[in-house]
């Protein structure tokens, strides 16, 4: 019996010098010290041995249990360092290794525009004025002095949404520009105190919609800024001068603004204005063609829209002004086809 469990012993720590895993090691357990495991059927086996015998086969039993476990603790052990160590050195950063590119985000070149144009206009006192995109009739277009049927709305084409024939004279659409913004802006204004309406400076950006046939110079949807100024006193060389310094903080101060009479319903007198251009300085170019280049339109206030804002045209006089965003930021870098800002093409956008 004692030779038996020097066997076992012995086969029991040979075999667990093959143990090169923890799943190896799991297993010699289970073949060594389990249930089944020959060391266990002498344990098992004491009953049947005679008085004498069975206290030394136990007593041995036992050591050889206790340095079976002893090794399998230690084993486990080892097994361990080894594994950290190994993945210590497998993983280890090596920090001369080229970095993985993150690419940098940027802004749109026209929210560059953008927010150029309202550093301009702030120094100039002007605050920025937020207004819907999706407008009524009445406020895109009534209100402005462009009545139901009146050829002028012919200047824009439109997105009508279809409310399913309901208000047939005040139908829903995408706003063709952002001049009903200074209808609502000076309702809110002149509601603060609407027997003496304070003076208004703002700018109005956004989105506006077109039902357009598009090419390098028409987009369906493009960014318009809109300007409104409103106060005692207001006078058309206000309005130059401002229009002018802006060129001037655009784009030097050599630059030079033309007005030209035109005709918008919501502005007595209009004029659309133009910028000499900065590429040829005025001498003529591909791009400008007569040494000016066309950005918007402008004027005095139409009375008829003073008063449906609630200002009084025989105390208040205003001018106004719009252009198209990428109009400025096409001149500005040169870009060719206004349908690039939208395509979302990184080769275009990542040279802004
Ligand atoms: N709303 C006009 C358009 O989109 C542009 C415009 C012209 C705005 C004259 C004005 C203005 O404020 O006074 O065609």
């Amino acid at each position: 019996m004692l030779e038996n469990l020097t066997e076992i012993e012995k086969a029991a720590l040979e075999a667990l010098g093959a143990v090169r895993d923890e799943a190896a090691l799991e297993a010699w357990r289970v073949a060594f010290l389990g249930r089944s495991s020959p060391l266990m059927q002498v344990f098992a086996g004491l009953g049947g041995l005679s008085k004498e015998e069975r206290p030394v086969v136990g007593q041995r039993a036992n050591e050889v249990k206790k340095a079976l476990e002893a090794r399998l603790a230690a084993k486990s052990e080892e097994l361990r360092a080894a594994a950290l160590k190994r993945s210590l050195e497998e993983e280890r950063l090596d920090v001369t290794l080229p970095g993985r590119h993150l690419p940098r985000g940027r802004l749109h070149p026209d929210t560059q525009m953008l927010r150029e144009l309202y550093r301009v206009f702030g120094e100039m006192g002007f605050q920025v004025y937020r207004s819907r995109e999706v407008e009524s009739d009445e406020y895109n277009f009534q209100l402005l002095n462009f009545p139901v049927g009146h050829p002028a709305r012919d200047m824009q084409d439109t997105y009508f949404v279809d409310a399913d024939g309901k208000d047939a004279d005040n139908p829903t659409v995408l706003r063709t520009h952002t001049s009903p913004g200074q209808i609502h802006a000076m309702r809110e204004y002149s509601a603060r105190d609407p027997q003496n309406p304070p003076p208004v400076r703002i700018i109005l950006p956004g989105m506006v919609y077109r039902y357009e046939q598009t090419d390098a110079r028409h987009e369906m949807q493009f960014d318009q800024l809109e300007g409104l100024a409103v106060g005692p006193g207001i006078t058309f060389s206000n309005l130059k001068g401002t229009l002018t310094d802006m060129a001037r903080r655009l784009f030097g101060p050599q630059a030079r603004t033309r007005f030209r009479a035109s005709f918008f319903p919501f502005t007595e007198p209009s004029a659309e204005f133009d910028i000499e251009c900065f590429l040829c300085g005025g001498k003529g170019c591909a791009v400008c063609g007569g040494g000016w280049l066309e950005i918007g339109g402008s004027g005095m206030v139409h009375p008829v829209v003073l008063r449906n804002g609630g200002y009084d045209p025989k105390r208040y006089t205003g001018f106004a002004f719009g252009f198209g965003i990428q109009r400025i930021a096409m001149l500005k870098y040169h870009i060719s086809d206004i349908r690039l800002f939208w395509q979302n093409d990184l080769r275009f956008l990542e040279q802004f």
